[in-house]
């Protein structure tokens, strides 16, 4: 990927209008709601502008009577999906509200939580989906495919045309602000239950995030861990590049852990951080990770035609033979 085809998204450091306010109420029919809060962060996403874009044309209305598509992001964990959605959202400057799914989410937890308050009256929590539905803000269900059809079945009507969910807890229907927008993040190895198809058919379209590139890695890991000394950000980056080579299920987000552990053994002992960089892989990967570090590719059957030089043409000029060097590969081992 050239500089010209990475975007950094603009800082969000704002502090939204209530990020740190009492909670506020809504009051819909004879319901107070207690609202929940907008997750305010400065984050910033690093990578190719196709995938910020079909996330901005997806919430995009292109005539008065359309309506905005709700996008599913799919991908190994630890790419960055949940960032991506953050930072798209944010830098349209609109309120962003997680919700994280769970095997154990249930209907009304989507929806609207009853709580005993004081005196043992019954306070109604909306959750954050509900409360983006009515400030007109930003939801993302996090890693949509851990729940249940059952929860779910409480969205179909929300992801359609008719945009309202139904909360039985509290007896209303609650229509969604013609503002809202949503979309799912999926790690393609969690899935729980299967989900169903008239929902899938409508968390369209499918945008996929995977593995970034050499120069885009470096940037996520020099972001994340802006004081790692050049050399072990390289390390870390060919050693990751290396993994996704191989199809590891290795990510940046084990990158940034390994940089920041070596970093905090370098502080607490006062020698370098590259003298604990293969402890530090080890404390986040374990054994097979410290292994992979050092030459050997995980047993999976067939790996041999994956060993390094099996892949490479003569006349193939890509980047392997840096990765050998200085993360503990070397060409000539047959380990
Ligand atoms: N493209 C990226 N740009 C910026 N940070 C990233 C990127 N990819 C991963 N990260 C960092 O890695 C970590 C995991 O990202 P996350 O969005 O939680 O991944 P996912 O939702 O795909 O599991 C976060 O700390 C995030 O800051
Ligand atoms: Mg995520």
């Amino acid at each position: 990927m050239s500089e010209s085809e990475k975007k950094t998204t603009r800082e969000t450091t704002e502090s939204l209008s209530w990020g740190d306010a009492e909670p506020a109420t809504m009051d819909m029919g004879h319901v107070r709601l207690v609202l929940s809060h907008p997750v305010v962060q400065a984050v910033s996403w690093i990578g190719a502008d196709a995938l910020r874009h079909q996330l901005m044309a997806a919430w995009l209305m292109v005539e008065e009577n359309d309506i905005p598509m709700n996008p599913r992001l799919v991908g190994r964990p630890g790419l960055g999906k949940t960032t991506l959605a953050y930072a798209v959202a944010r830098e349209m400057g609109r309120e962003v509200y997680i919700f994280q799914c769970t095997m154990d989410t249930r209907p009304e937890d989507l929806i609207i939580t009853p709580v005993i308050a004081q005196d043992n009256r019954i306070a109604y929590h909306a959750s954050p989906l509900v409360t983006a539905m009515l400030r007109g803000g930003v939801c993302i269900l996090d890693e949509g495919n851990r729940m249940s059809e059952k929860s779910w079945a409480s969205l179909a009507p929300l992801l359609d045309h008719r945009r309202y969910v139904e909360s039985i807890v509290a007896g209303i229907k609650i229509p969604a602000r013609p503002e809202f927008r949503i979309c799912c993040t999926m790690n393609d190895d969690a899935s729980t239950y299967e989900t169903p198809e008239y929902i899938q058919s409508r968390l369209q379209p499918q945008i996929e995030v995977s593995f970034p590139e050499k120069d885009a890695e470096k940037a996520i890991l020099k972001l994340n861990v802006p004081y790692a000394p050049g050399e072990l950000l390289d390390r870390a980056t060919q050693f990751l590049q290396q993994a996704h080579h191989y199809d590891l299920p290795y990510n940046s987000r084990d990158g940034i852990n390994i940089l920041r552990y070596a970093l905090k053994k370098s502080k607490l002992t006062g020698q370098g951080p590259d003298a604990f960089f293969e402890e530090s892989v080890g404390g986040v990967l374990g054994s097979d990770g410290v292994e992979f570090l050092q030459g050997r590719v995980p047993t999976t059957p067939g790996d041999i035609l994956m060993r390094p030089g099996f892949l490479d043409d003569d006349d193939d000029d890509d980047d392997d033979d840096d990765f050998f060097e200085g993360c503990g590969w070397d060409d000539d081992d047959e380990k």
